[in-house]
C-alpha cells in the first residue's frame, strides 16, 4: 500500500490538506499517511526548518502531499527556501506540472471563454533558473548596496524538462507545445532554451510548436487562454504564469500542481499552487479543491488512475453544483468530495 508523507504546513495548509486526506482515504482505503510537523510553528519552537533526519525519512515515502508553507511571523524565504524549495531541489523534482482547465459550472472571469475550451498544462522547470539561489549582496545597508540574483540554466536541466513537455504533448489531443521565455533580452539563457527546444522539436514531428515572449504570453493567457495546450517555461516565468492561468480558470483555490521526479529516484510532491493565505487562515473558508486535485495528481503518479478519475469526477460534480456567490466551507466541501469519490 502507498506510503504518503503529509506536510500540512502553515496557514490554510492544514485546513485544505485535511480535506485531501479525507478524499484519499475514501478512494484508497488503507493508504498509509504519516504527518510531518514542519513549518512556522516548528521553526518558532525549535529554530529548525527541515532537519536532515526528516529529509531522509521523507525520501522513504512513495509521495509527499504538501499544503502550503510561509507565515507572516517568519522572515520571507526561511520556510519558502528552507523547506519548500529544499524539497523540490533535494528530490530533483524538475517537472513542476501545473494543469489548468475551466470546469463546467465555474464562473471564470472571461466572457470570451466557455467551459471545456481551456485545458492547458504548464510544465514549469522546477530546480533551476532564478530559484537556484546564486547571487549575493555587497555593501549591505550602505548607499552602495548591490544585490544580484543569477539565473542558472544547464543544458541537462533545460533539455530534460523540454523533453518531458514534448512527451506529454504527444499524449494529448492537440499535441502542441509553446515555449515561453524572454529570448529578446535574456540572450544567454534564452538561446540555450530555444536551441534545445528546436532540437527536441525536431525529434517530434507530430507535435506542433510555437514560441512566445513571456510578456506576450501573460497577455494571451488572459485574452485567449484557449490557444494553449502544453506550455514549457523556466522556473520564475512558470510561477507567475500559473497564477494567471489559475485566475482565468476560476481562481487559485482550484489550481493543483505536482512537483515531479519523473525517474522515481525520489518521491514526487503534490501541492496546491496557492500559498498559506494568511488573510483567510483559521476561518474554514479556504477552497480545498486545489489540494484535492493535487491528491488526484498524486494518485495518477502512483498508478491509481481509476482512483484519480473518481476524484476528478467528484470535483466536477461539486463545481457544477456550486451556487454562485455562496461562500465555500472547507470541511463541508471535503466531506462532499469524499462521499462523491467513494461512489
Ligand atoms: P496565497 O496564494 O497564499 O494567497 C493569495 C490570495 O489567494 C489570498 O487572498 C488568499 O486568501 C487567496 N487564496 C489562496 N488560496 C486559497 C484557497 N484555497 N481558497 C480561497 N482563497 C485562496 O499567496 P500570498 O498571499 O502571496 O502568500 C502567502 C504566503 O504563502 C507567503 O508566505 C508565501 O511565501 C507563501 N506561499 C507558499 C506557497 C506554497 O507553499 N506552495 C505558494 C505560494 C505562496
Ligand atoms: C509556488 C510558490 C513557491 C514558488 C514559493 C512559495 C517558493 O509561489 O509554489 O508557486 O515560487 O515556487
Ligand atoms: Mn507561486
Amino acid at each position: 500500500m502507498a506510503r504518503i508523507a503529509v506536510v500540512a504546513g502553515d496557514g490554510i495548509g492544514p485546513e485544505v490538506v485535511a480535506q485531501a486526506r479525507k478524499v484519499l482515504d475514501a478512494v484508497l482505503p488503507g493508504v498509509q499517511a504519516t504527518e510531518y510537523d514542519l513549518g512556522a510553528a516548528r521553526w518558532h519552537r525549535t529554530a529548525e526548518v527541515l532537519p536532515d533526519s526528516v529529509l531522509t525519512e521523507l525520501a522513504q515515502h512513495d509521495a509527499i502531499l504538501l499544503g502550503a508553507v510561509g507565515d507572516p511571523t517568519v522572515p520571507p524565504g526561511v520556510l519558502e527556501r528552507g523547506l519548500l524549495l529544499k524539497l523540490r531541489f533535494a528530490f530533483d523534482q524538475y517537472v513542476n506540472l501545473r494543469p489548468s482547465r475551466l470546469w463546467p459550472g465555474v464562473p471564470g472571469p472571461l466572457a470570451t471563454v466557455k467551459p471545456g475550451e481551456v485545458d492547458l498544462v504548464v510544465v514549469r522547470e522546477g530546480t533551476e533558473g532564478l530559484y537556484a539561489g546564486a547571487g549575493g549582496t555587497l555593501h549591505r545597508d550602505t548607499p552602495a548596496e548591490v544585490a544580484t540574483e543569477e539565473s542558472l540554466n544547464t543544458r541537462h536541466g533545460v533539455e530534460r524538462v523540454i523533453r518531458d513537455a514534448f512527451a506529454r504533448a504527444g499524449r494529448r489531443e492537440r499535441r502542441k507545445v509553446t515555449l515561453v521565455h524572454k529570448t529578446n533580452v535574456l540572450t544567454h539563457a534564452g538561446s540555450l532554451w530555444s536551441r534545445t527546444f528546436e532540437a527536441v522539436a525536431a525529434e517530434h514531428p507530430d507535435v506542433s510548436t510555437e514560441y512566445q515572449h513571456v510578456d506576450a504570453a501573460a497577455m494571451f493567457l488572459v485574452t485567449q487562454p484557449q490557444r494553449y495546450d502544453v506550455v514549457v517555461t523556466d522556473n520564475l516565468f512558470g510561477d507567475i504564469l500559473t497564477d494567471i492561468a489559475a485566475a482565468v480558470t476560476g481562481g487559485i483555490g482550484l489550481a493543483a500542481s505536482g512537483c515531479i521526479n519523473p525517474e522515481g529516484t525520489y518521491p514526487s510532491m503534490f501541492e496546491p499552487v496557492h500559498g498559506s493565505a494568511p488573510d483567510i487562515a483559521g476561518q474554514g473558508v479556504a477552497d480545498p479543491v486545489a489540494a484535492v486535485l493535487s491528491a488526484a495528481l498524486l494518485l495518477d503518479q502512483l498508478g491509481h488512475a481509476d482512483a484519480a478519475t473518481r476524484v476528478s469526477a467528484a470535483v466536477a460534480t461539486e463545481l457544477a453544483n456550486r451556487a454562485p456567490g455562496v461562500p465555500v466551507r472547507t470541511a463541508e466541501v471535503g466531506d462532499r468530495l469524499a462521499a462523491l469519490a467513494a461512489g
